[in-house]
Parts: structure tokens; C-alpha cells; sequence
């Protein structure tokens, strides 16, 4: 069952792995904490998953802010939800006895919009971050701290939602602020591919995650 406590209904996977990097799974618009389970499984075996499922309902669909059109962010709305989950993840990290490392996000499509907004709003909520398919979220008016954070961002070579510009942008951000980004363009659309799950299975192999 999920689990509506800590403010948001989710899904925690205890690791077996102590000390080992968890992992924040943050879905895309219209999904819900069980989506990205068996990827967080995948990309980190015996990672502790913790997986909230967004508030924000648009015709229905969860989200993790509002938008006003596609691509078009309520900004207000971000900053707010931003806070609110980064609370969520310092709460959960003590009420799962989470050890000393934040969370590694895993984020797909609106997800890691959020995940990069944590990032940018609130540098000390995450360890690092997977972020498939991300746009940029926000530019925020003092740039953060993010000495060595490593970031992945994975870009779809076709993907008619985001532009290809975003990921780009985001990258540059995120490496002004100090972040270790590496970047990848899969040979895919919006949608995750094998190619995506392989890339990141790499990454997240090699990342240590800061105390
Ligand atoms: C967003 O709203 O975060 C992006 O447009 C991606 C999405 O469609 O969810």
C-alpha cells in the first residue's frame, strides 16, 4: 500500500545496502510513486527508493507543480512545491533512517523539473541527480552552491516536447553553480528507451555522493 504520511501519498523500499546512496524517484506528469519503482531498482539494485507521488492534479493527471501551458511554469507554484518536497525528503530521511547522504533524484520528464528546481532552490536537499528528459525550470536570482554534485542529464535526440536547446541550458546552469554534469543525447523521443536505462545504470555506477 502507499503510504499517505510525511504530506505526500509514496512508496518507500527499504535498501540493503546500508551506507549506500538512496534514491528520491520523482515521476512524469500523469504517473504516480509506482512508476519509476523497477527503474530505481534497475539503475541502483538494493537502493533504498523513496517515491512520492506529485500533489498537483492537471485534468486529473499528478504533477509536482503547476504549469500554465506546456513548457510554461507557474513559478510561484515551483518555488512552493520545490520547498514542500525538499521538506518531505529531510522528514522521510530521518523518519527511514535514511543515514547522512540526501538522496540521489531520479527524474523523469516533469519529475526531474522538479528535481532540477530542488537543485537550484535548495542545493543541500539532493546528493545528485538523474534527470531524464529535463527542461529548464527556473533561473533562480542567486545561483547555488553545487561543488561537485554530479548531475546526469538525458536528453531525447527527438523529443518534440522539450527543445533541444533546455537540456543544454540546464547543463550550463547547473555548471556555473559548481554541479559535475555530464550530459547524454539518447537516440530516442520523450519516452525512456534501453538506451537511457543503460546510460544511466553507467553513471550512477561511478558517482560518490557526498556526506
Ligand atoms: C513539465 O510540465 O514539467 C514539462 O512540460 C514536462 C511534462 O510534460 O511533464
Amino acid at each position: 500500500m502507499s503510504d499517505p504520511g510525511l504530506g505526500f501519498v509514496h512508496r518507500f523500499r527499504t535498501g540493503e545496502r546500508p551506507g549506500a546512496a538512496s534514491l528520491l524517484l520523482l515521476h512524469g506528469t500523469g504517473g504516480n510513486e509506482d512508476d519509476l519503482l523497477s527503474l530505481g531498482e534497475s539503475l541502483a539494485p538494493g537502493a533504498a527508493l523513496l517515491s512520492p507521488r506529485g500533489k498537483v492534479l492537471e485534468n486529473g493527471m499528478p504533477r509536482f507543480f503547476r504549469r500554465l501551458a506546456e513548457g510554461v511554469f507557474d513559478l510561484e507554484d515551483l518555488r512552493f512545491r520545490a520547498r514542500e518536497l525538499a521538506d518531505f525528503v529531510a522528514d522521510a530521511r530521518k523518519t527511514y533512517d535514511l543515514g547522512d547522504s540526501p538522496p540521489v533524484a531520479v527524474g523523469y520528464s516533469n519529475g526531474a523539473n522538479i528535481a532540477a528546481a530542488m537543485l537550484l532552490l535548495f542545493p543541500g536537499s539532493l546528493g545528485g541527480a538523474l534527470l531524464f528528459r529535463p527542461m529548464v525550470p527556473l533561473v533562480p536570482d542567486r545561483l547555488p552552491v553545487l561543488d561537485g554534485v554530479p548531475v546526469l542529464i538525458v536528453a531525447g535526440q527527438h523529443d518534440p516536447i522539450v527543445p533541444a536547446s533546455q537540456p543544454q541550458e540546464l547543463a550550463e546552469l547547473l555548471r556555473k553553480a559548481g554541479a559535475d554534469v555530464t550530459m547524454h543525447r539518447s537516440t530516442a523521443a520523450h519516452g525512456l528507451t534501453r538506451e537511457d536505462l543503460e546510460v544511466g545504470e553507467r553513471w550512477m555506477k561511478g558517482i560518490s555522493v557526498r556526506r
